[in-house]
């Protein structure tokens, strides 16, 4: 870990100046930092929680390039912020303590300011077991498929490890899935951890399927899994939040029971909005399901913009 980090505000880099020049002096300032960040969602979400409950603060995509990261780091003029790829992982150097599940699963998304310097946080694996519990799918004692090796699948096998049966990895890269099994492993990590290539011995006798690939990302991608894979019985949890995919639709026709991603999506947000303004939403009496409808709400409505 590095050297503790101020965490006042002092100065500001160059990237958070101009997209924050609309916004009064005095709001404190939120933000995604990633790159490309060709779209994100976060700033509909979190601009509507604060404008509907009336905060003096604002939220902002920031683009910061690889080339710009150190000096970004190096001067952070934010009250709290997001990262997304590919800073999930180089965000931990600039935390003074690692908070939940960040220590073992080393990568963050979420970043709040203490007194002391930055407090990281990973609300992607809590998000994806609320949004779980609340479409009742169980993953306790259950035997668990995880499609993919990226970041959502290491931020799923950390958050699901512990409680499920057996988690069986498949991804397509396969050195990517055995690395990451060791790591989870290595890391002191719960319960049983499988790494298999072949999707439909995998899939024999599962309980809970989640995709964290990236396919279906694209508008026509095709379902990762065969169809023959598929039955009534198997829950699919599928990340992806932008649209049905073929997956879901495929598991659907099968009379299989599919969610999309969006619910993880807007739990996360919400869990990292509870982290900053905690005081605030306190003040207010503020229910957490309001908070997430409203997030949610406003994800949609961005979303159907774009498409
Ligand atoms: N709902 C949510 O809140 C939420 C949160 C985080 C992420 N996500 C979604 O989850 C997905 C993965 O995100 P990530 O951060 O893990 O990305 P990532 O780190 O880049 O990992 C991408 C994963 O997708 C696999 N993949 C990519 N293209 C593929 C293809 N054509 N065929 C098979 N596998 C393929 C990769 O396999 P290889 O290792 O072989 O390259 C890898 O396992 C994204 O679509 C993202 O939108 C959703």
């Amino acid at each position: 870990m590095s050297p503790p980090h101020s965490p006042q505000k002092s100065g500001n880099s160059g990237t958070t100046t101009s997209v924050f020049s609309d916004v009064a002096p005095g709001a404190r300032r939120f933000g995604v930092v990633g790159w490309p960040l060709d779209y994100s969602l976060s700033p509909a979400m979190h601009n509507a929680a604060i404008s509907f409950l009336g905060f003096n603060a604002a939220y902002r995509a920031l683009r910061v390039s690889p080339d710009e990261w150190e000096g970004f780091a190096k001067n952070v003029d934010l009250d709290g912020f997001n990262v997304t790829i590919p800073y999930k992982e180089k965000v931990l150097a600039l935390a003074q303590s690692l908070a939940g599940n960040v220590a073992v699963c080393r990568a963050a998304n979420t970043l709040v300011r203490r007194s002391d310097g930055w407090e990281a946080h990973n609300t992607d694996g809590p998000g994806l077991l609320e949004d779980l519990r609340d479409h009742a799918m169980a993953w306790e004692g259950k035997s668990v498929v995880l499609l993919g090796a990226g970041g959502a699948a290491r931020a799923a096998l950390f958050a699901l490890g512990p409680g499920a049966r057996f988690i069986t990895l498949v991804n397509r890269s396969l050195d990517r899935a055995l690395g990451l099994a060791k790591e989870y492993e290595e890391a002191g990590g719960k319960g049983e951890v499988r790494v298999f290539q072949d999707i439909e011995t995998s899939l024999r006798g599962a309980d809970l399927l989640i995709n964290a690939t990236a396919v279906g990302l694209k508008a026509g991608d095709p379902s990762p899994v065969p169809e023959r894979c598929l039955r009534q019985g198997l829950s699919l949890y599928d990340m992806i939040y932008h649209r049905e995919t073929a997956l879901v639709a495929a598991a659907r026709a099968t009379g299989a029971r599919a969610v999309g991603g969006l619910g993880m999506l807007v739990n996360q947000g919400a869990l990292g909005f509870e982290l900053w303004f905690k005081d605030d939403l306190k003040k207010v009496k503020c229910d957490p399901r309001l908070l997430r409808k409203i997030m949610g709400d406003a994800a949609r409505a961005a979303l159907n913009k774009t498409s």
